[in-house]
């Protein structure tokens, strides 16, 4: 399947505009999310499937679940923020191999999106520019979105308890990123602050979302990326800490800052007791790209994939060797092979999350960094 994914099929997708690419794989996988049987079939080609009944790894694949701020993740890989913005994914993601997702980033209101192209693939250089904006059906959207699925599997289940266990005996946790509406109307500072707020209030009203994500490193989008200054983060996190709230928190951080300026971001999630720091978002520097000709400077948006890995890599080493076990670590960024998995987990992360490597390996590469990770973890 993997030889077919990358002989034929890839060569052939790339040939398309990635978004509509994108878009082909979200209707396809809600499709294939909605039956049974097909969940079954996908999951017979892409699925982990452990047997916790069975140690003996030769005749059952083991068990490689983590328990992180009280959610146990049966596999510790998760799609990251950005692939699956309104949550139409949440069936069919447990079929290959993801332990979760982060649905989002989910904003206040909904949001167009910046002009097009949004996406430009870099293959040379293993890369994605993304200048999304944020394109989502808003917050409210999310909330029937999530409580229609959750009430439809779990008919009678406490609707404050927000584990959607999708597949009966497979838990799957579902994280909702949140970000400033990317509009005129949210770019002032209070408004910003009052947009971030409206969201993490009204999931945490409805109970929706095992944990939350604030993304604070949204490049492209109005109003830029405010808050990851240490002054303004302690303007929204003194404002969000006021809500209610008794699901872990992660910022999601930027990786292209020094080493002192992301310290002092950490200080201040820290003071504000937060659980941990998703590290981190898409690497702004052109400069990093393999080959540097494939983007132009009139290019707008920031590049995911590999010129992220050594970034994110050395800041979640960083952070874990700062602060000890005091914050989880999602790591993210440039996974594109199994040792770049590794590699995360050897910086420190708990957890984490990708994208780009899908998009470059297919379905079935979230599967191999699992039986990977049945000798590593
Ligand atoms: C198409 C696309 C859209 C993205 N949108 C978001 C987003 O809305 N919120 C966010 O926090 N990160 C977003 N990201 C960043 C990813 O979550 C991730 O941090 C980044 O792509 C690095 O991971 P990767 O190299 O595995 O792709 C987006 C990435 C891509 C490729």
């Amino acid at each position: 399947m993997d030889f077919l994914y990358k002989r034929v099929l890839k060569p052939i997708l790339f040939l398309f505009d990635p978004e509509v690419v994108h878009d082909f794989f979200i209707w396809s996988g809600e499709s294939l999310g909605g039956f049974g049987l097909t969940r079954k079939l996908t999951s017979f080609f892409y699925g982990y499937n452990d047997d916790v009944s069975v140690s003996d790894a030769t005749v059952g694949r083991r068990d490689i679940s983590k328990t992180v701020d009280g959610i146990r993740y049966r596999i510790p890989v998760l799609l990251s923020a950005g692939f699956d913005y309104d949550g139409r994914l949440t069936q069919i993601l447990p079929s290959l191999a993801f332990g979760g997702e982060e649905v989002g980033s989910v904003t206040a209101r909904p949001c167009a999106g910046n002009h097009k192209p949004r996406l430009i693939r870099l293959p040379k250089s293993q890369s994605v520019i993304v200048n999304k904006g944020l394109r989502n059906a808003g917050v409210e959207a999310l909330i029937v979105k999530l409580k229609k699925e959750f009430m439809d599997r779990k008919s009678g289940i406490n609707k404050e308890k927000l584990c959607l266990d999708l597949h009966n005996d497979q838990s799957f946790v579902i994280g909702i990123s949140i970000a400033r509406t990317n509009d005129e109307c949210s770019v002032d500072i209070e408004a910003g602050i009052d947009d971030y707020a409206y969201s993490f209030k009204r999931l945490n009203e409805e109970g929706i979302g095992d944990y939350y994500t604030i993304n604070i490193s949204c490049p492209n989008a109005f109003g830029g990326e405010a808050f990851a200054t240490p002054d303004l983060l302690t303007k929204l996190l003194a404002r969000l800490s006021i809500i209610s709230c008794t699901k872990p928190v992660y910022i999601k951080m930027p990786i292209n800052l020094p080493w002192e300026q992301f310290y002092d971001l950490l200080k201040v999630i820290d003071f504000y007791k937060l659980q941990g720091v998703v590290i981190g978002n898409l690497n702004k520097d052109y400069g990093s790209l393999g080959v540097r000709a494939e983007a132009p400077e009139e290019y707008a948006g920031g590049l995911s994939g590999l010129p992220c890995r050594q970034l994110s890599s050395d800041l979640i080493s960083r952070t874990r060797k700062a602060y000890g076990k005091r914050f989880t670590i999602i790591g993210v960024g440039g996974i594109m092979s199994v040792a770049d998995a590794r590699e995360k987990f050897a910086a420190g992360a708990d957890l984490i999350q990708l994208i780009t490597g899908m998009i470059w390996n297919g379905p079935g590469f979230m599967k191999e960094i699992c039986v990977d990770l049945q000798d590593f973890l």
